[in-house]
């Protein structure tokens, strides 16, 4: 017998309970739903719905439900569809007439949303502070190889040299990004839904405003209708996992080319490669691949959820029980690929020498011979022209550009722009890839580091004593 089943004549179907039931994902909700449970007990409590012992009995065995699914030791029955149908079955259990009291002015349609709302806050901090280490990890690796550089691409043509450090950095930013948008879609989901009942609130003396600061929510919701239908907060989930997801996936990328005997600018660690089952000397950054594989699945769940919403009309549908596995597996997912990822990057060698002979090429130093002009007077468009003609003879000719540019008569003057560590030095802008211009990038990459940790600061519940 379901909890429900009070109008109904014939059991459901087996093929619509295999359809329904959510039990089998939705169990690693229990401690947020218990949590959320425990603030409605007090609610009804502070309403006069149920006596200081009922709510008092009530509370000790939802906490040693909470026990039970932390033990492993919780047994689901037949009939439980999801989690929260489950652990309001076991408190009736271990409750007895009591345990009928505790859905009181309560729907699973505001309880499933106000606690996928407290798991998702909990998630979306523990997913930034990895986040956030995974800088760390790349700061340190730019600090490792201080000076240190390499060709910077675009278009993965060689364009000009940048320091290692202001090439990690790069990702770094992308991923303080990441962080902040985590961190604001925590903001903005902060709102509780509990109280709303099935779509309409309640006849019931119950507070919404009270249950949301015990549970930590900046406030109660203020629209029945759009507290158990809205699923914003799981779309912008996604929508920040996916995008943290493609940042991952172009530095698995990258990683993958530098760890190739074409590039050789990088070796991973024994302990975050692979080898082949049947070629004895392969060595593969399976790591970097998978860090690249699994941003497609997180693309996907967002667009999953995003098709789910699309044409549901107010309020709860079932539909939106669908929200859950794409949830769970992006966020496991995430925090698979930046924990591996970070491990990586801590195992990473760099092969500077390697690395900054690719970027001794002479050609990467042509937007210097034309900057000195410019500097001397000289049009930037004339400049680049001139260059250009010299670039041009140096690769038809197949001779240096420094011999070419020794031999023309406006550019001689020109040669020191060759001597090594003259083009990266010269990158001297704010924000530029050369070494004069890290220490300013730093104090500010510093300050967002700062910033991104303290906009994760713990949201928790505090539940008054009963
Ligand atoms: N397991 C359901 C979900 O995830 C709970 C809500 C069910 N509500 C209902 N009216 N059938 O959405």
């Amino acid at each position: 017998m379901t909890l429900w089943s009070g109008r109904f004549s014939r059991p459901m179907s087996r093929a619509l309970w295999e359809l329904s039931e959510s039990f089998s994902f939705d169990h690693v909700l229990y401690a947020h739903d218990i949590v959320g449970s425990r603030a409605h007990v007090r609610g009804l409590a502070r309403a006069g719905l149920l006596t200081g012992e009922e709510a008092s009995e009530l509370d000790r065995v939802l906490v040693a439900i909470e026990g039970e699914f932390a033990a492993g030791t919780f047994a689901r029955h037949d009939q439980d569809e999801d989690v929260h149908m489950a652990i309001e079955r076991r408190a009736t259990e271990l409750a007895g007439p009591i345990g009928a009291r505790l859905h009181t002015a309560r729907s699973r349609n505001d309880q499933v949303a106000t606690t996928l709302r407290l798991f998702t806050r909990d998630a979306l901090s523990a997913l930034g502070h990895e986040v956030l280490d995974l800088v760390d990890v790349l700061v340190e690796l730019g600090e490792r190889y201080e000076g240190a550089y390499l060709p910077g691409y675009t278009h993965l043509q060689r364009a000009q040299p940048v320091l290692l450090a202001h090439h990690l950095d790069a990702h770094a930013w992308a991923l303080l990004r990441d962080v902040d948008r985590l961190a604001d879609t925590r903001t903005r989901l902060n709102v509780s839904p509990l109280g709303a009942g099935a779509l309409a609130g309640t006849s019931l003396a119950i507070d919404p405003s009270a249950t949301a600061s015990w549970l930590g929510f900046r406030e109660p919701f203020a629209n029945s209708m759009d507290a158990v239908s809205d699923r914003d907060f799981v779309a912008e989930t996604l929508s920040s996992v996916a995008l943290l997801g493609v940042h991952l996936s172009r530095m698995g990328e990258e990683l993958v080319l530098w760890t190739t005997a074409e590039f050789g600018f990088a070796s991973l660690g024994d302990d975050f490669t692979t080898g082949s089952s049947m070629l004895p000397h392969k060595k593969n950054s399976d790591v970097a691949e998978l860090a690249r594989g699994k941003s497609g699945r997180m693309v996907g769940n967002l667009v999953s959820l995003l098709t789910t919403l699309k044409g549901l009309p107010l309020s709860y549908n079932r539909d939106l029980q669908e929200d859950k596995e794409p949830l769970f597996d992006s966020l496991t997912q995430a925090s698979l690929v930046v924990t591996a990822i970070a491990g990586a990057y801590r195992s990473l060698t760099f092969h500077a020498t390697v690395a900054q002979r690719a970027a001794h090429d002479e050609l990467l130093g042509a937007i210097d011979i034309a900057e000195r002009l410019v500097a001397d007077g000289m049009p930037f468009r004339l400049a680049h022209d001139l260059v250009g003609r010299a670039v041009g003879d140096a690769v038809a000719g197949g001779i240096p550009l420094s011999d070419v540019v020794a031999a023309t008569e406006q550019l001689a003057t020109y040669g020191d722009v060759f001597e090594e560590g003259y083009t990266l030095a010269s990158r001297r802008s704010p924000g530029a890839a050369g070494p004069a211009a890290l220490p300013a990038q730093r104090v500010r990459l510093e300050a967002a580091r700062v910033r991104a940790r303290s906009s994760l600061a713990p949201i928790t519940p505090v539940l008054p004593s009963l």
